[in-house]
C-alpha cells in the first residue's frame, strides 16, 4: 500500500483571473497531491492580495472566485481543507513574531523586493514583508511540502530560514518545509514567450470561454518563416504550449513536422486552439455549475475558517509560551 506523506499546503491570491501557468506550474499539483498526503490545506491569500487590491467589491468577489476555481479544477472538499487566510487572524501574529527575529537586508535580497524595486515601483510595508507572512502561513501548520511555481522557490527558502532561526533563538518548535517544484512547468511561458502572468497581459485564463482561447492563441508571438520552412520546435513559443496539451503521440507528429519543415505557424495554432478547448471546456463547464451555489461555498468557508482557526490558536499557544509572552 501507499504510505500518505502528511501535510501538503499552498495558497493563491484572489487577484482575478487564474491563467494555464497557475493551473500547470502549481494548482494541477494539488489536485494530485490530494490523494498522497494525510492533510491537504489549500487556502485563499487575501492578506497577500490586500497588498494591490485596494476594492471592498472586487476583493470579495475574487475570494469567492478562488474558492470556485479550486473546486472547479478537482480538489475535493472531503479530501482537503479550503479557506481563506484572514479568517485566521492567527498568521498575522505570527508574522509580527517573525518580523522580530529578521533583519531588513535579509529581506531586501527577495527577487520580489528587488525587482519591484529595479522598476522604480513605490514598495509598500506589506510587500517588503510579504515572506514573513507566508513563512507564518507555511509554518503555522507544520506543512512538509508547498507546491508551487518557481517564481515562489525563494519564499520557501525564506520559511525555512524563519523557522531555523526561531528554533535556534527560542526552542525547537516549527518544521522546515520543501518547496514542490514541477521542472518542466516551472515557468510557463505566455503568449509573447516570457513568463506568463497576469501583469505582462500575455495570459490564457484557465476558464476562458472559447473566443477568449482563439483570440489568445492567435496572438501568441513568432518570428516569420514560412510554412515550408523548418523550424526549431524548441525555439517557438506555440510549441512550448503544445507540450502542455498534446498526448506524446501527437506532440512527437508535431515536432517532426516543424523540423522537417510543412508546418505552418498558423495550422499550429489552429491545433493548440482545438486541443486547448477539449482541455478547458469541462472545467470551464463545472466551474458554471459550481457557482450557483454560492452559499454552500461561502458556509464551507466560514466552516474551515473555524476549525483551522482552533488549530493556529494551539500552534500559537506553544509559541507564545516559547517566546516568553504567556504568563501561564
Ligand atoms: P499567484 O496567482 O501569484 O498567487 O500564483 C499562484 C501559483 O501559480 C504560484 O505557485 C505561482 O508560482 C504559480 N505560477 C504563476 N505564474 C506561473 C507561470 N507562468 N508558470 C508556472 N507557475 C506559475
Ligand atoms: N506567494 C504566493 C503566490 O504569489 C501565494 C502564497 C501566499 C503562498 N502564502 C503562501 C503559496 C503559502 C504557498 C504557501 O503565488
Amino acid at each position: 500500500m501507499e504510505t500518505k506523506e502528511k501535510t501538503v499546503l499552498s495558497g493563491v491570491k484572489p487577484t482575478g483571473e487564474p491563467h494555464i501557468g497557475n493551473y500547470f506550474g502549481a494548482m494541477k499539483q494539488f489536485v494530485d497531491l490530494q490523494e498522497k498526503y494525510d492533510e491537504s490545506l489549500f487556502f485563499i491569500a487575501d492578506y497577500h492580495a490586500l497588498n494591490t487590491l485596494h476594492n471592498a467589491d472586487e476583493m470579495k468577489q475574487n475570494i469567492f472566485e478562488v474558492a470556485l476555481d479550486y473546486l472547479a479544477i478537482g480538489l475535493d472538499p472531503k479530501k482537503v481543507t479550503i479557506f481563506k487566510q484572514s479568517d485566521i487572524p492567527q498568521h498575522a501574529e505570527l508574522a509580527v513574531i517573525f518580523n522580530t527575529i529578521t533583519t531588513m537586508p535579509y529581506l531586501m535580497r527577495a527577487h520580489a523586493f528587488k525587482d519591484a524595486e529595479a522598476k522604480n515601483k513605490e514598495i509598500s510595508v506589506g510587500t517588503f514583508d510579504y515572506p514573513m507572512l507566508m513563512a507564518a502561513d507555511i509554518l503555522m501548520y507544520d506543512t512538509d511540502a508547498v507546491p508551487v511555481g518557481q517564481d515562489q522557490k525563494q519564499h520557501i527558502e525564506i520559511a525555512r530560514d524563519t523557522a531555523e532561526k526561531f528554533n535556534r533563538t527560542f526552542s525547537d518548535e516549527f518544521k522546515l518545509p520543501e518547496p514542490l517544484i514541477l521542472k518542466e512547468v516551472a515557468v510557463v511561458p505566455g503568449t509573447d514567450g516570457q513568463k506568463m502572468s497576469k501583469s505582462y497581459n500575455n495570459t490564457i485564463p484557465l476558464f476562458a470561454e472559447d473566443t477568449e482561447i482563439e483570440k489568445a492563441v492567435m496572438s501568441i508571438v513568432t518570428d516569420s518563416k514560412s510554412p515550408e520552412e523548418k523550424k526549431n520546435p524548441e525555439e517557438d513559443n506555440i510549441f512550448a504550449l503544445h507540450k502542455l496539451f498534446s498526448s506524446i503521440e501527437e506532440l512527437e507528429g508535431i515536432e517532426k513536422r516543424y523540423k522537417e519543415g510543412g508546418m505552418g505557424y498558423k495550422e499550429s495554432k489552429e491545433i493548440l486552439i482545438e486541443n486547448i478547448k477539449k482541455f478547458i471546456s469541462p472545467m470551464r463547464e463545472r466551474r458554471k455549475e459550481l457557482e450557483k451555489d454560492k452559499d454552500s461555498i461561502i458556509k464551507m468557508l466560514e466552516e474551515n475558517g473555524e476549525k483551522m482557526r482552533e488549530r493556529a490558536e494551539q500552534k500559537m499557544q506553544s509559541v507564545r509560551e516559547k517566546i516568553g509572552v504567556s504568563l501561564k
